[in-house]
């Protein structure tokens, strides 16, 4: 008898009838990672596990109704509280999740406001029975050391329906390798450097264009294992910031600042969006959550669901190759971006430093969408440089400015006029059709300058410093500063921008038209990704602001 009951119990929760939530999900460390071993089956592992929500078409329509200037819900946003009663995942749905997780003994779990996360501590042992088919391994790079699972997971068949992914068991941080100190030849050692003062006179800013409003506040969101350090900000300021007014401190770090050596990536995110967006205050998200088994992207998804009140810009330089990722796990990100949309907030995400990228597939080649770059619920930064390098002058490609098609996201209405428009005009120009997907979401939504900026980073100021993750605070401070000047006239805030923009039609920024970016090394394209061209295109978007007539075209 008793060892029949016990055969029964066994088999309820048995692999048996399990299935893959995330079948296309890349599973192998790249290199970079040392295998150490596997860990100790009574080791200590946080997992996140993402249930199914509630009414996710419910929330595009009115992520599209509240972003849309036409509309007469434009504008009105929703509490964390409204959206929580939108998505919040069915009783049905969080039930039989809490029952499968306690089932295996694992009631140690936090959740959201949403409701739509649960992040749960377990043994090592404990997750791979929850998980059959994931196996709990160490590895290290650069002194991180983390644990993740070396196959893929499967879920038991009754939770199936009730889950979107597991959080902690594949993902990667990002490495640290999109900023570029692209040296320059010693005969234009003399080349014009990107400082704000340079920035505010070729974007049109004033000294009066600084923020004001009482309520106002921007934030940079950091994943790599790198810090922001206030003395470099002190230094930077006081180099480079004589000539508007501005803050030289972070109002609010959350997440965990480490020890050491400050990072070039962190230091240029904080000094830039301040000077763009001055005397604005600022946060910085850094590292939260820094258990060896999470995912720091997810970390800070997972926090926006669960803080009521945040800034209203974020500006992000994490992307990843859309190939890398499982659908679901793009689908559900997707789905936070959102959530975050709808309730005000606008994220601006770095196009990447690869411009169209290159996916080797034996014999055929094609272009590499990197995500979240290509997800149409966030604006994305292209990069360019000035065509003289000597002087304040118009903007060309910067030849790294990521841009092309995603494969996973269809093209959002927003832009489908814009993007055919381009299609149309170069159509004898443009790559052979099989390197890229016309019918995706088309990036990035709009550029800055991307190239040879000075960056003080442990206490040096450093030179020739280039990457779309500068010119994304760049953007995202004058969003700030446009937001500012709504603020103060009463009106919301801009939040998730593309429809509106792409109703604008270019016409208040600076069109780049001249030069390509980076695409496959091989023969049929031989480096060459797609082109600058008048109006929208796939490697600047509509180009670059002229602050005094964005802040006019935005400011009713
Ligand atoms: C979300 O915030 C609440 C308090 O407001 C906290 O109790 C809970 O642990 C948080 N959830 C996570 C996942 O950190
Ligand atoms: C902004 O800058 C451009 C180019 O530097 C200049 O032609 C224009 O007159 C400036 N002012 C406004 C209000 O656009
Ligand atoms: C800077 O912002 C504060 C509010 O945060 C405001 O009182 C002050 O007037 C601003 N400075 C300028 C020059 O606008
Ligand atoms: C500022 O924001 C806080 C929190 O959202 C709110 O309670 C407060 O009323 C706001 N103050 C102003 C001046 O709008
Ligand atoms: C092209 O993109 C669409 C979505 O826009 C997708 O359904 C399709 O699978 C993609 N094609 C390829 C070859 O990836």
């Amino acid at each position: 008898m008793n060892s029949l009951l016990t055969f029964s119990v066994t088999l309820l929760f048995s692999s048996v009838w399990s299935g893959y939530l995330e079948y296309d999900q890349d599973v192998l460390m790249p290199q970079g990672w040392t295998h150490v071993g596997r860990v100790d089956p009574a080791e200590e592992l946080e997992l996140t596990f993402a249930l199914k929500q509630q009414n996710v078409h419910l929330l595009e329509e009115t992520l599209r109704l509240v972003s849309d200037p036409d509309s007469a819900q434009y504008g009105k946003h929703l509490s964390l509280e409204e959206v929580a009663s939108l998505v919040r995942p069915s009783e049905l749905t969080q039930k039989v999740v809490r029952h499968w997780l306690q089932s295996h003994g694992i009631t140690s779990c936090l959740t959201v406001h949403t409701q739509d996360f649960l992040q749960c501590a377990m043994t090592a042992d404990v997750a791979e029975r929850l998980l059959p088919g994931s196996r709990f391994n160490r590895y290290l790079r650069d002194g991180l050391s983390l644990v993740r699972s070396s196959a893929p997971y499967s879920v038991h068949d009754d939770v199936h329906q009730h889950l979107d992914f597991v959080g902690g068991l594949h993902r990667l941080p990002p490495k640290g390798q999109d900023l570029i100190q692209k040296k320059q030849h010693s005969k234009t050692s003399l080349h014009l450097g990107v400082t704000p003062a340079i920035l505010r006179a070729r974007y049109n800013l004033t000294a009066a264009d600084v923020g004001s409003a009482q309520n106002n506040s921007q934030a940079v969101a950091q994943f790599l294992e790198q810090y922001y350090h206030p003395a470099d900000l002190a230094e930077f300021m006081s180099m480079f910031g004589r000539s508007f007014q501005h803050l030289s401190q972070v109002d609010r770090v959350v997440g965990t600042q480490g020890e050491g050596k400050a990072g070039l990536e962190a230091s240029l995110d904080v000094e830039y969006i301040m000077s763009t967006g001055a005397n604005i205050s600022t946060w910085v998200f850094t590292n939260p959550g820094r258990h060896e088994s999470q995912e720091p992207f997810l970390q800070w998804m997972v926090l926006l669901s669960n803080m009521s009140d945040l800034p209203w810009v974020h500006t992000i330089s994490y992307g990843d190759d859309e190939d890398s990722l499982s659908t679901a796990y793009m689908m559900r990100i997707n789905t936070e971006f959102m959530k975050a949309g709808v309730r005000g907030l606008s994220l601006l995400f770095a196009s990447g430093d690869s411009g169209a990228g290159c996916r080797h597939l034996g014999k055929e080649n094609s272009f590499r969408p990197s995500f979240p770059a290509s997800s149409p619920y966030v604006t994305t930064v292209g990069g360019t440089s000035f065509k003289n390098p000597f002087k304040v002058t118009y903007e060309v490609t910067d030849y790294i400015s990521g841009g092309g098609f995603s494969n996973v996201f269809k093209m959002p209405g927003y832009q489908v006029g814009a993007v055919n428009g381009y299609l149309n005009t170069v159509a004898a120009t443009l790559p052979p059709q099989s390197y890229f997907n016309t019918s995706g979401r088309a990036y990035p939504d709009m550029a800055a300058l991307s190239d040879n900026y000075w960056v003080v980073t442990n206490r040096v100021p450093l030179p020739w410093v280039s990457g779309t993750s500068a010119s994304t605070p760049v953007v995202g401070g004058m969003l700030s500063l446009i937001n500012d000047q709504r603020l103060l006239k009463g009106l919301p805030a801009l939040g998730f921008l593309n429809p509106r923009l792409y109703k604008l039609k270019g016409q208040p920024l600076f069109d780049v038209t001249e030069g390509c970016h980076l695409g496959c090394l091989d023969e049929k394209v031989q480096g060459k990704g797609f082109c600058a061209a008048p109006a929208w295109d796939p490697v600047t978007g509509w180009g670059t602001p002229n602050y005094p007539a964005l802040l006019a075209a935005l400011l009713k």
